[in-house]
């Protein structure tokens, strides 16, 4: 490793000014409707939540979006609210974040793990029925990196196994599966709005349902349980008297981050085009080098372009990934992995005993991922940057 560092710290490094892994991006309007909402008094959840919720619902073609401060909490009561406890199982892709399996465990339900398909690293439908047990109550399905999961199949199994379908889309705002809008496929699909997100409220989340029964229980369950409409409770039209029909959560989006949110959402497709073309930039610099694997596009699919995994041929190199990651640091490339598979977490790891071998794909994959720098505020000129530290690192580690 020390001489591969040295040798990539010879010639200048291709930045002198480091490349952030993510930037957020925020615009004048963003700004100006959060300093409104500042001055509006009132700043947690009220009417720019409400249109916030409005406008997503609209722009994602689904009935209802219920909006809550994280993703985390949006999959939370999405199981919460179905009833998911203790005795029951739900399904979960070990190649995730974390947050989509600790849910299932604060229900005091059982999170069963799954493996992954080779291509995209999304749920395998063929693990599916494998696992399935008289408690298994639903599946949670991970778009990872914007990649829709294959949706047809995970709906036939689902669907005569009777489980609920919580779709885990943090990754997948505007992505479409055969033409149908992530978000409108499921019974629940819950997005993140965390800062590195496709569109940001700093931390945030939404939930979308066509279901109306649910919907309303969702929200109940987001507010402490309350039933209806309890953020007005301080308003004109709002009454001191409310009951507490379950014992909620308090999940509840601010005005302040719906003031983001509704701006962002107003450039979502500009974004995702954006993305697009970057990761187009992406696959056009790197295609022809046999020492890198690229991400799997597919035509029946439209991906959201959250991030650009890459796997390394590490047969083909004399260095691995942790060292590969350094010398892109050293060139002044911030990158990241996502994700440590949940098997190779020792939480879940003590808990269930999984070993490695457990889950092949996910496990082979995780060795050799590293996403890169993927990001509306990136130039051309940023890609192209990135594009030659990868290959210059290939060329000098090159068995
Ligand atoms: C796949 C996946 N699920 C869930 C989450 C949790 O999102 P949030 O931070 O909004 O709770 C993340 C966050 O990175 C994620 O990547």
């Amino acid at each position: 490793m020390t001489t591969q560092t040295i040798a990539n710290s010879v010639d200048a490094p291709v930045r002198r000014v480091f490349l952030p892994f993510n930037r957020p991006d925020i615009g004048q309007a963003e700004i100006d409707e959060v300093v409104d909402t500042l001055r509006s008094g009132w700043i947690t959840t009220g009417p720019k939540t409400k249109e916030f919720e409005r406008r997503f619902a609209k722009y994602i073609g689904a009935r209802h979006a219920i909006a809550v401060n994280s993703c985390t909490g949006g999959l939370h009561i999405a199981l919460a609210a179905a009833g998911i406890g203790p005795g029951d199982e739900v399904i979960v892709p070990t190649m995730t974040f974390c947050a989509t399996a600790n849910v299932v465990v604060h229900l005091g339900a059982t999170p069963v793990i799954v493996d992954v398909k080779p291509d995209t690293l999304n749920v395998d439908p063929q693990h599916l029925e494998a696992v399935i047990t008289p408690r298994t109550k639903a599946l949670i399905p991970v778009h990872l990196y914007g990649h829709p999961c294959d949706m047809g199949r995970i709906g036939e199994i689902t669907k005569s196994h009777r489980l609920l379908v919580v779709e885990d889309a943090a990754h997948a705002a505007d992505a479409e599966w055969q033409d149908q809008r992530i978000g409108t496929l499921s019974p629940a699909t819950v997005f993140s709005f965390y800062a590195t997100k496709n569109i940001t409220t700093a931390e945030g989340g939404m939930i979308t349902t066509e279901d109306d029964k649910y919907a309303e229980e969702m929200r109940i369950w987001a507010l402490h349980g309350i039933s209806h409409d309890a953020w007005k409770r301080y308003s004109a039209e709002g009454s001191w008297y409310y009951e507490v029909a379950v014992p909620g959560f308090k999940y509840n989006l601010t005005d302040l981050q719906s003031a983001l949110g509704l701006h962002q959402l107003t450039r979502l497709k500009m974004m995702t085009q954006r993305r697009t073309e970057l990761a187009a930039r992406y696959h056009a610099g790197l295609y022809d080098c046999p020492e890198i694997e690229l991400p799997t596009i597919r035509s029946s699919i439209r991906h959201a372009w959250h991030l650009y995994a890459i796997r390394l041929r590490l047969e083909r190199l004399k260095i691995n990934r942790a060292e590969f990651i350094e010398c892109l640091k050293s060139e002044g490339i911030g990158t990241s992995v996502h994700f440590i598979p949940l098997h190779r977490q020792p939480y879940y790891q003590d808990r269930f005993g999984f070993k490695p071998s457990d889950f092949p794909v996910a496990d082979a994959a995780y060795e050799r991922l590293i996403s890169l720098p993927l990001y509306t505020r990136m130039t051309e000129r940023d890609v192209d940057d990135v594009v030659e530290a990868v290959r210059r690192t290939v060329q000098r580690n090159r068995r």
